[in-house]
């Protein structure tokens, strides 16, 4: 049995990390912040209202997000859709939802609803949460929002127009372990802060070619949550540098047969916050992990962040994340904090939006913030391209600030 045959798959990590998810979603939401946000606070509905939602893609992370929508008393599945309409029948029929659909065009046309959530490939999501946005829908996407930063704020100029919201993965921001590193950070519990290091990788999915091409690749899948918390910590980026390669030129993929890999699967991303701060993120389809897709077995420190004054790393994932540990010039002993999830899990992002739909509790993760981190992931790759420094032009706030 080679090694590989140990880990987890996506799938089987599904089905293991569920009962965590829903449990999270009983009660009160952890980690949305009271305060609105940065857009409009118009249109939040009336308080404890269940959002009627629309799903779009039926495939693998939709057994991580539909039992999480379907058990949250914010939330009213009516109609899932995916292009391979057995994937959405066989979903509504498991999950009772009433509507399934095999195009975005009868979805809208069918069931009447009012958020939309996009878990289709990476390349389709510019193009359909654009169709929902103009249909009148909040829309939350997994990552990325858009292609580019140009259309992710277009989208984002569109939502606003028409008093509409729109939300994008990851929300690593929204855990209890990333609160307490920012509020370290806002302490000045480390000193003068001057470096940061995060990793993240596996062997890569195996179950659909679109990660291994154009607007796949591993900065959008894997790094972007990585990008998410370096730059939710230090603040935003003022430019970048990489250098990306694909490693495997080649993959054999259920259903699919051998492809090409024409996206990178290794990456190298070097990142200048300003004030002296430069971090650094390495990510990729090509990396042996004991953990696999399942992170909980994971005890490293995946973050690491180093001051004057002090140390401090997360440990797991920062998608699942562990705990904190953080030894100062006073306290030179690492010490763990922060092992409570709180109840976050990574799963709970769409759920979260539908909440501040009903109620107008905000979330910490703004999509201004994920558009930045787009622009990190294009400028990364510019940056490896043409060997020269990439300057950035978009920002947002920080999350936490203290
Ligand atoms: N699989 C995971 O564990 C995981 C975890 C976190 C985030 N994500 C993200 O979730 C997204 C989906 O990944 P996945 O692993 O579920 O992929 P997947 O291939 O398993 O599922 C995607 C589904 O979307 C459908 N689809 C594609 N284009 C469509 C369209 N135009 N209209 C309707 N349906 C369409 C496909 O038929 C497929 O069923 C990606 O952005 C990925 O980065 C996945």
């Amino acid at each position: 049995m080679g090694i590989s045959r140990h880990f987890f798959s996506r799938r089987e990590f599904a089905k293991t990390t569920l009962a965590a998810s829903v449990a999270a979603m009983t009660g009160s939401l952890a980690g949305c912040a009271l305060s609105m946000g940065s857009q409009a606070a118009g249109v939040v509905a009336a308080p404890g209202r269940r959002i009627r939602t629309g799903v779009i893609g039926c495939g693998s992370v939709s057994n991580q997000y539909l039992p999480v929508l379907t058990q949250s008393p914010y939330v009213e599945v009516v109609s899932v859709c995916d292009i391979r309409p057995e994937r959405a029948r066989d979903q509504a029929a498991k999950l009772g939802v009433a509507h399934h659909y095999p195009h975005i065009d009868a979805m809208l046309a069918g069931e009447p609803f009012e958020f939309l959530v996009d878990l289709t490939d990476m390349q389709e999501h510019e193009h359909l949460n654009r169709q929902a946005l103009e249909a009148g829908k909040h829309v939350w996407s997994e990552k990325p929002i858009a292609n580019s930063l140009a259309a992710g704020q277009e989208l984002l100029r569109m939502a606003r127009g028409k008093q509409l919201r729109l939300w994008g993965a990851p929300i690593t921001v929204q855990s209890p372990q990333f609160a307490l590193m920012a509020r370290t950070l806002a302490a000045g519990s480390l000193g003068r802060v001057a470096a940061a290091h995060a990793d993240y990788g596996h062997e890569g999915p195996d179950w659909a070619p679109f990660f291994y091409r154009k607007g796949g690749g591993s900065l959008p899948d894997l790094a972007v949550y990585n990008l998410t918390t370096l730059t939710g910590l230090l603040g935003p980026v003022k430019h970048v540098t990489a250098m990306l390669s694909i490693v495997t030129p080649h993959r054999d993929i259920v259903g699919a047969g051998r492809i090409e890999v024409t996206e990178e699967d290794n990456a190298m991303v070097l990142m200048d916050h300003g004030d002296g701060v430069i971090s650094h993120v390495q990510s990729g389809f090509n990396y042996f992990n004991p953990h696999g897709h399942d992170g909980s077995g994971e005890q490293r420190h995946t973050i690491s962040i180093i001051g004057t004054a002090g140390f401090m790393g997360l440990v797991g994932y920062d998608w699942l994340p562990l705990g904190v540990d953080i030894a100062t010039h006073d306290q030179p002993q690492l010490a763990r904090q922060a092992t409570d999830p709180q109840g976050y899990t990574w799963q709970q992002g769409a759920a979260l939006a539908a909440e501040c739909l009903a109620t107008g509790r905000e979330l910490l993760a703004t999509p201004e913030h994920a558009l930045h981190v787009l622009e990190i992931i294009t400028a990364a790759r510019e940056s490896s391209a043409t060997g020269r420094r990439v300057a950035l032009s978009s920002t947002f706030d920080r999350p936490v600030v203290g």
